[in-house]
């Protein structure tokens, strides 16, 4: 089990790696970052990782130190050398080291900074799954997209880890969302999903989510009528009651797939247990990600 990050180029051991306390990500979250995973040791979904790296970048009006080529070989080479069986890689792009502590881009540098993460892949607890997470719609609201949008994979978070911060000092394992308006986005770090007569529906971009890469996978994968040809996902605008009134609940994210929420604001969601549709669905998506769809 080795923990790497290159940084710039260098690799070094992650209790040893160090970021200049000008970097412009550390001192004000003004970063762009990907999470990737390995599937059987191959990097999975890397150009849609890559895409949306792009495009997170090109939000905020910051340049990628390296084509794209030359970043995956990065990634690799950093991979290579952990050696772990299955990695995650943490891609982030800060805009680099500034000359002071001050947000104005006067004091920016040219270069940004890239910082690569290796670690192994951490999956999420057995016994969690396989009861499912409790969740809790909390009080904080996802930014406005007009604000800072949350499709925007920046390196600042502080609006998921008020909402999760919110879900944990309440027992629930995880958070529950909404926007201004009181609509359904996502959860900290995973896109939501609800089962209703035996389809999954997901928030539409416009209500402020990350278009999370495993959320568009299952679209597809639903489109074309899952493993079996029964299974449907597709995109619904949702509202609290929607979830009080949902037979199930899942997240989706690269480091779970799919993961069963079960009991909602201290209340059971259906039988209290994974439901059908999400286990079906589970095992089907599963299968099809491992013999390479959504590469
Ligand atoms: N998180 N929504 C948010 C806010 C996220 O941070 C993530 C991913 C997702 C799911 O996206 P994807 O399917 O592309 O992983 C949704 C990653 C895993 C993280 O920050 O660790």
């Amino acid at each position: 089990m080795t923990e790497l990050v290159n940084f710039n180029g260098e690799i070094t051991p992650e209790a040893e790696a160090r970021v200049p306390v000008l970097d412009r990500g550390f001192l004000f979250g003004d970063s762009v970052y990907e999470v990737v995973r390995t599937r059987k040791g191959g990097f999975h979904s890397v150009g849609r990782h890559l895409d949306r790296l792009e495009r997170s970048a090109g939000r905020i009006r910051m340049k990628l130190p390296l084509p794209r080529v030359e970043l995956l070989e990065r990634c690799a080479e950093t991979v290579q050398a952990a050696g772990n069986a299955e990695s995650y890689v943490r891609i982030i792009v800060t805009r680099g080291t500034g000359t002071a502590p001050n947000i104005d881009l006067a004091y920016a540098p040219e270069e940004p900074n890239l910082i690569i993460m290796v670690r192994p892949l951490p999956l999420p607890p057995a016994d969690l799954l396989e009861k499912g997470f409790s969740a809790e719609v909390v009080s904080v609201r996802r930014n406005d997209p007009r604000a800072l949008d949350p499709a925007i994979k920046s390196g600042n978070y502080l609006n998921n880890i008020m909402g999760l911060m919110e879900a944990r000092r309440d027992g629930a394992d995880t958070a529950i969302i909404l926007n201004t308006l009181g609509q359904v986005t996502e959860a900290p770090t995973s896109n939501l999903w609800l089962v209703k007569n035996g389809e999954a529906l997901t928030p539409p971009p416009e209500v402020g989510i990350l278009e999370g890469i495993t959320r568009g996978l299952l679209l597809e994968f639903g489109e074309e009528g899952g493993a079996d040809g029964k299974l449907s996902t597709r995109e619904q605008l949702l509202e609290e009651k929607d979830l009080r009134e949902a037979d199930e609940i899942f997240m989706t994210s690269t480091l779970m797939d799919i993961a069963p929420i079960t009991r909602l604001d201290g209340h059971p969601i259906g039988t209290g247990r994974p439901g059908p549709v999400t286990l079906e669905l589970s095992q089907g998506f599963s299968a099809w990600l491992d013999q390479g769809g959504g590469d």
